[in-house]
């Protein structure tokens, strides 16, 4: 079973967040299903580098959208970004040096985070686009779902 579950709830309406975010749930149920079977440490520690260089990528694509929109909410949004950061590489760091392997706990706390996140910080881009009309940046709110 998968530790997180990709549902509508989740759809921000910008598709390349929300291409983003589905692959960044694909990554992490991998590295789930890696801690699930016992894999090999190195396997599950790569997975999770994966999770977390795609990750990396994927906040600057979205800072850098919300710059060009003009999103008010950029700083905030760049702050949540840097403490979930500075807690993987500290999780990477433990590993590394050998002193702890990833955990349910550590599976556990990036489902939490990614969600709540996207629900609670990344959907209000959506809104925040329907409601300006996508007036700054015609064409980018098309080919996606109507955020509510
Ligand atoms: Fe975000």
């Amino acid at each position: 079973m998968p530790i997180i579950e990709w549902k509508e709830d989740y759809l921000v309406g910008v598709q390349q967040i929300d291409l983003h975010h589905q692959h960044l749930f694909a990554l992490l149920n991998a590295t789930y299903d890696a801690f699930v079977n016992k894999d090999p440490a190195e396997r599950l520690n790569s997975l999770f580098d994966e999770l977390i260089d795609y990750a990396t990528y994927h906040f600057s694509a979205e800072e850098e959208l919300m710059r060009k929109i003009r999103y008010p909410e950029l700083e905030k949004q760049r702050k949540e970004h840097g403490v979930f950061s500075e807690k993987v590489v500290e999780i990477q760091k433990d590993y590394q040096a050998g002193r702890k392997g990833i955990s349910l706990e550590i599976l556990s706390f990036l489902q939490e985070w990614l969600t709540v996140h996207i629900l609670q910080a990344d959907r209000e881009i959506g809104r925040f686009l329907v409601s300006s009309n996508g007036r700054q940046t015609p064409g980018l709110l098309k080919d996606t779902k109507h955020v509510e």
